[in-house]
């Protein structure tokens, strides 16, 4: 499974991929308000920083909104992705950009007929937002899993990006549920790797050496 990191903070970016967890990155309009440097200059930065994909999100609601921004969107490298929201216009934008061999991110992906109509569009990423529908009360996992079923049952191409990810059993879900791709923030990235027991268990192996042969070896 892929991880990419979902911020649009270039330092996040450089410490995640300093631990070599950052095979492309995903933005979207309240990430990238987060950043104080203008919006341009956040994704030309982005872009360069990160060979993998790096998704850039449209404000347009409306088709030739978004296909216009999205002209605009591609001049920051070959490896921007387009995201548009999963909407009937968003869709027309799909297909419009998937003719024009522009890859497409649909977002804000609640249920497995949603993703459906995105991979029928074209789409080469669909981004379920997990998070947000466990907060909603439904169990957004699920999401996943159905949507793996009906693409491998179609072979569609599509690929699902698990988004909206709350913690490090969210990635592992999504691995187990066969995402292709889970987008990361930056504070759960870090806590993947950390294991309290792991912590102890490099205590206890320096304490029983030190006891034996010294602190110096
Ligand atoms: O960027 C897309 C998605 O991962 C954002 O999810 O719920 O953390 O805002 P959320």
């Amino acid at each position: 499974m892929r991880f990419f990191i979902d911020t649009a903070s270039r330092d996040e970016i450089r410490t995640a991929q300093d631990m070599g967890l950052v095979d492309g990155v995903t933005t979207n309009p309240s990430l990238m308000a987060r950043e104080a440097a203008p919006w341009q200059e956040v994704a030309a930065e982005i872009c360069s920083l990160v060979p993998g994909p790096v998704s850039l999100e449209v404000l347009a609601l409306d088709t030739e909104g978004m296909v216009n921004e999205a002209r605009d969107l591609v001049r920051f490298g070959p490896n921007v992705v387009i995201k548009v929201p999963m909407t009937a216009d968003g869709l027309k934008a799909v297909r419009i950009l998937h003719s024009m061999h522009i890859d497409t991110n649909v977002t804000l992906v609640f249920s497995a007929t949603q993703a459906l109509l995105a991979a029928k569009a074209g789409a080469t990423y669909d981004s379920p937002f997990v998070g947000r529908l466990d907060d909603a009360g439904h169990n957004g996992m699920e999401i996943i899993h159905e949507i793996r079923t009906i693409f491998d049952t179609y072979a569609f191409s599509t690929q699902i990006l698990a988004a909206s990810i709350r913690s490090p059993l969210h990635v592992r879900d999504a691995a187990l549920a066969g995402a292709h791709v889970a987008t990361i923030p930056f504070a759960i990235l870090t806590r993947l790797m950390r294991h309290p027991l792991t912590d102890v268990g490099i205590e206890l192996f320096l304490r029983d050496w030190k006891a034996r042969h010294g602190a110096d070896t």
